[in-house]
């Protein structure tokens, strides 16, 4: 029997390459994918069973693509995570018409296209697969500073992710997501250096304020992440469907 095959966006950096790595590690042959594609490959060389596709997941005929060629190569697709994210740290009354459309053509349309890709083939295969969406701890409670355009594009990936759920159910696709606290990740560094620079005090503080706001009392590494996303791809998951699980060291509970 071919091994499943899992898809991961944003798989060169951080989140995405720890889910990418925990997939591989999990008996997945792994489709990684990032808009800088020798990311992508550096991880990719570490798994057993992997490739490495360059894929910006704001271009929808580019996700039925890389999705399609997958299909073709390997006659199958059992999960997808649509984790491609960015961010940008500025006040609400800074941002402008651009940097917002960005954030959200990335964070909650990139999330649409790829979903919306793999559940065709996956519908198309008669797979009765596994999506994961990666949103935050952002997408819940929007008491956070200066990521208003973030918060709006995550809050956005919940409600998508429970319609895609509701839709997909007849057919066996069940669509969860993750939402993350504090990762340290590139992403978090250059958070911190804005943060820090807007609230006019060193990165170190706002990294203590940070732990200081987690009960569990330290940074969240991406491994904390990718073991639940690996949880709702599998089995053990069968029967949950619609559901954003906080995994943040309880720094929001809900
Ligand atoms: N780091 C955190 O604290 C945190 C918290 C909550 C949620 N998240 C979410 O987790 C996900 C991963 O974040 P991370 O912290 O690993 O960030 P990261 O910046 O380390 O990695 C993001 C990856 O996405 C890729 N990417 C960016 N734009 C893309 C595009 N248009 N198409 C394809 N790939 C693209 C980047 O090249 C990068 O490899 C994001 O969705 C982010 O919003 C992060």
């Amino acid at each position: 029997m071919t091994k499943p095959v899992a898809g991961v966006t944003g798989a060169g950096s951080g989140i995405g390459a720890a889910i990418a790595t925990e997939l591989g590690r999990r008996g997945y042959h792994v489709v990684l994918s990032d808009i800088d594609l020798a990311s992508a490959e550096r991880v990719a060389s570490t798994l057993e069973s992997a490739q490495a596709l360059a894929l910006d997941v704001t271009d929808a005929a580019a996700c039925e693509a890389l999705v399609g060629g997958v299909v073709q190569e390997h006659g199958r697709l059992d999960v997808w995570v649509s984790n491609a994210g960015i961010s940008k740290m500025q006040r609400f009354v800074d941002i402008s018409s651009s940097d917002l459309k960005r954030n959200f053509e990335v964070n909650t349309f990139g999330v649409f296209y790829c979903g919306q890709a793999a559940a065709r083939a996956m519908i198309a295969l008669g797979t009765r697969g596994s999506i994961v969406n990666t949103a935050s701890m952002a997408a819940k409670q929007g008491g956070v500073p200066f990521l208003a355009d973030y918060v709006a594009s995550k809050f956005a990936v919940l409600g998508l992710t429970q319609a895609m759920a509701y839709e997909l159910a007849p057919f066996g696709i069940r669509v969860n997501s993750v939402c993350p606290g504090f990762v340290a990740t590139a992403m978090q560094t250059r958070e911190l250096a804005w943060e820090a620079e807007l609230r006019g005090v060193e990165p170190d503080l706002v990294k203590q304020m940070w732990i200081d706001a987690t009960p569990l009392a330290r940074l969240e590494t991406p491994e904390d992440v990718a073991k639940v996303v690996a949880f709702l791809a599998s089995d053990d998951a069968a029967f949950l469907t619609g559901e954003s699980i906080s995994v943040n060291g309880g720094a929001y509970m809900d």
